[in-house]
């Protein structure tokens, strides 16, 4: 493997002017827009019209400001445009999602296919095609590689194939886009290095090459990793249950011990990544999985478990109007994928509680100002399941109004979700 700087544009090889992303959603839309705002013409590509119209007449609301700033920037207006289907062009980027099946779990590509399919007809010598979605082991190798030679090219000679599994962070996708390390793998070194250039207009990140397979693994490791050390700290939250212990504080302690980093309990494990990319690795190997498989278990099972102890703090209230705070899966993100704030809304609504669901992120779902929502419902009691940061100091400047109209808030979403919930 090699590190490098970002490589001069003007570099050995073809110099890349046009660029397709094709999807255009959390991960495909940030990098078109970056491009696009550095100078590159760029066709974004999207099966979702409506979606194509939007980042066309610039009517989307993205979570980010600096995003939103650049999508309503002069260069992006001139050098971007939505289609959907890709055109010629000298690299291809694919960020088009990549579920599991249900419910077998197994890696669902029906979607890099249609992509791979859709962008043969516009390929020729010396393009790039280069992979950002998150890809099962060995999927450059046997199933794209095999498509791309089907349509007459030889990827690595007449078109060059990497790929570029990316690792940013909705709700810091401007920054991360911009700083994170990249790893490129190549089919050859000389594909890593031309793929290189497509980020060379706006990446300050180190570019580290490698081949294709190391570049799947390292991705989904490196997810695996983030799940089984949430697996671990839920858990120890379990443990803390069961011994009526608040497990904040031992974590805590047990963290000043300089080699050991626990992480924070939550209400589960959301979003389009860590609740799919582990089984990947369980598709290619069931037999060594098993740690994996068993985080991946905990960490679905954790809003269930949250929504026992909510149920049981509202054995206090007598058929209680709720408002719920928070449906994104994670803080300061409009994703809710897989959120288990959402599960545990869904939980509740069953059992009849009447239910209110707000998330100032997500469209659909907003409000304007938490103080004038919260006379309108006239809730008994606020459970705040997601910690957006600006929802956290909304409900601290509401405090003493809240005090004085005796609404209880449950922050089920600060600190630990499985404190004893009569507290
Ligand atoms: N969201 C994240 O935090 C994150 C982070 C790192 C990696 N990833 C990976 O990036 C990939 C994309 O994820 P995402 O979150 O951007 O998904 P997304 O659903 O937000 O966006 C994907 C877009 O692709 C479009 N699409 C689907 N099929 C298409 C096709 N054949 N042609 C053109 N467009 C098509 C969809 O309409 C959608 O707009 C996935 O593999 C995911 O695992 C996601």
């Amino acid at each position: 493997m090699s590190s490098d700087g970002v490589e001069n544009e003007s570099g050995q090889g073809r110099t890349i002017e046009k660029i397709n992303v094709i999807g255009t959603g959390f991960i495909g839309l940030p990098l078109a827009l970056q491009l696009a705002y550095s100078g590159k013409t760029v066709v974004g590509v999207d099966i979702d019209e409506n979606l194509v119209k939007a980042i066309n007449d610039q009517s989307l609301h993205l979570d980010e400001q600096d995003l939103q700033r650049l999508l309503e920037s002069e260069e992006v207006e001139e050098n971007l445009i939505a289609k959907t289907s890709p055109e010629e062009g000298d690299a291809f980027v694919i960020s088009v999602p990549t579920p599991l099946t249900h419910p077998q779990k197994s890696p669902d590509l029906s979607a890099v296919e249609a992509s791979i399919d859709s962008i043969i007809p516009h390929l020729s010598e010396g393009d790039i095609v280069n992979v950002e979605s998150t890809i099962p082991p060995l999927t450059c190798d046997d199933f794209i590689v095999p498509k791309l030679s089907e349509a007459g090219f030889d990827p690595g000679v007449d078109v060059h194939l990497a790929h570029s599994p990316e690792r940013i962070l909705p709700g810091n996708v401007f920054k991360e886009i911009v700083h994170n390390d990249r790893v490129i793998g190549g089919i050859t070194p000389e594909s890593a290095r031309e793929a290189t250039k497509i980020y060379a207009p706006f990446l300050k990140g180190e570019v580290h090459h490698t081949d294709m397979l190391s570049a799947e693994l390292c991705k989904l490791m490196e997810n695996t990793y983030r799940d089984v050390n949430i697996a671990l700290a839920n858990e120890f939250a379990l443990i803390g249950d069961e011994l009526d212990k608040d497990m904040t504080d031992v974590i805590d302690l047990a963290n000043k011990h300089p080699r050991v980093d626990i992480l924070r309990p939550g209400i589960g494990v959301g979003g389009h990544c860590l609740p799919i990319d582990p089984w990947f690795l369980n598709e290619v190997d069931p037999e060594h999985t098993n740690l994996i498989t068993t985080a991946r278990r905990i960490n679905d099972m954790m809003p269930q478990v949250v929504t026992r102890k909510i149920r049981h703090a509202l054995r206090d209230y007598d058929d209680p109007k709720l408002l719920v705070l928070g449906a994104a899966y994670k803080p300061d993100t409009q994703d809710a994928r897989e959120s288990p704030a959402r599960e545990i809304v869904e939980e509740l609504r069953q059992d009849g509680y009447d239910i209110a669901q707000y998330d100032r992120f997500i469209d659909g779902m907003g409000y304007d100002d938490l103080g004038v929502l919260i006379d309108e419902i006239e809730p008994v009691l606020i459970l705040q399941l997601v910690d957006h940061t600006e929802t956290t100091k909304e409900l601290e400047r509401l405090k003493n109004e809240l005090v004085a109209g005796e609404i209880d808030v449950l922050p089920i979403a600060r600190g630990n979700p499985l404190l004893p919930t009569d507290e």
